[in-house]
């Protein structure tokens, strides 16, 4: 596969999670109706869909099986639209516009977002418990257990617990980093060790590179989210620009200054490269999907 299949690669992936995103979730007819209008209003209809790329993508190094995969996908895409819809609300990030929409406290109210953003993670370790993910029980457990963990709050809940306790404060560069890959790294990396697990076992060592570019991939997202708050614009990114100076937080951007961030985001790509130095052509769809992480304007 060369590189212009990038394009039509994530495309694919991008139609085929809405697709089954939206078998997946309970139909607005069901009751509670406000409910599960919610929940399909944070899950469907946008965002880049990186998680579940990430997903197929290792997917394709254990050469998994892609109705594995999709279910793999759904789960940490549902986890990652409850993570948003919750940091949207006025008592965190009190945002109004997300993935171009009006966030989803403001479309229906806080007390339904609250509720949507619970049921949409119960939704996802459900997935992980009713689908066959792997021929051996015990790695499917593992993935359930590493899943938790990445969401919970040693992972990206914790994450989130860092960036509250932050506000008006001056983060040292490791206390940043830690907040980094806690609030966004550890989704990042379960969406990369789950698509692995679906497959063929990979090895100790297979599964320390992927899990060493999943590590670096985390940590550039978040710093590209950091300088795209800065530098971007609502109407490109779907959501309000300069929140982040705004409210006082701590990030690469504050800490570094703009030039010195991106200059960090390209040494960790670089790393998150040599990291897959050993898989040859089956990882070619994950060093592009990190270019994009790295360069992408949304
Ligand atoms: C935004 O994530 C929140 C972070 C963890 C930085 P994305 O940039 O992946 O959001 P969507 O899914 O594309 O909307
Ligand atoms: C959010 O980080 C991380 C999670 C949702 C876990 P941000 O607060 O920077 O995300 P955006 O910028 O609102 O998307
Ligand atoms: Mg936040
Ligand atoms: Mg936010
Ligand atoms: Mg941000």
């Amino acid at each position: 596969m060369s590189n212009d299949e990038f394009p039509a690669w994530s495309r694919e992936v991008a139609g085929r999670m809405e697709a089954v995103l939206d078998r997946l979730l309970p139909a607005s007819r069901i009751a509670p109706a406000r409910l599960h209008d919610a929940m399909r209003y944070a899950a469907l209809g946008g965002g880049k869909r990186v998680r579940p790329m990430l997903v197929f993508g290792a997917g394709l190094v254990s050469g998994a099986d892609p109705a594995r995969l999709e279910v793999a996908a759904a789960a940490v895409e549902l986890v990652h639209a409850y993570s948003l819809v919750h940091d949207d609300l006025p008592c965190m990030d009190d945002d109004v516009l997300r993935r171009g929409k009006p966030t989803c406290h403001v479309e229906f109210d806080e007390a339904t977002a609250l509720l949507a953003g619970d049921a949409l993670q119960s939704l996802a370790f459900q997935l992980l418990a009713e689908h066959r993910l792997a021929d051996d029980p015990q790695v499917q457990l593992r993935m359930v257990q590493l899943f938790a963990a990445a969401s919970g709050s040693r992972g990206m809940a914790g994450g989130q617990a860092i960036d509250l306790a932050a506000v008006g404060r001056t983060l040292t560069l490791p206390e940043l980093e830690n907040m980094h890959i806690h609030k966004t790294g550890a989704l990042i990396r379960a969406s990369v060790l789950l698509g692995a697990h679906c497959g063929r076992p990979l090895g100790e060592a297979g599964l320390a590179s992927l899990d060493r570019y999943a590590k670096c991939v985390g940590l550039a997202f978040q710093v590209v989210d950091d300088i795209l708050d800065e530098e971007g614009d609502a109407a490109t990114l779907g959501k309000t620009a300069g929140k982040d100076r705004d409210a006082g937080k701590p990030t690469y951007t504050s800490l570094l200054g703009v030039p010195q961030a991106r200059r960090f985001a390209g040494e960790l790509l670089g790393e998150a490269h040599e990291a897959l130095a050993g898989f040859g052509a089956p990882a070619a769809r994950l060093r592009e999907l990190a270019d994009f992480i790295v360069s992408r304007d949304r």
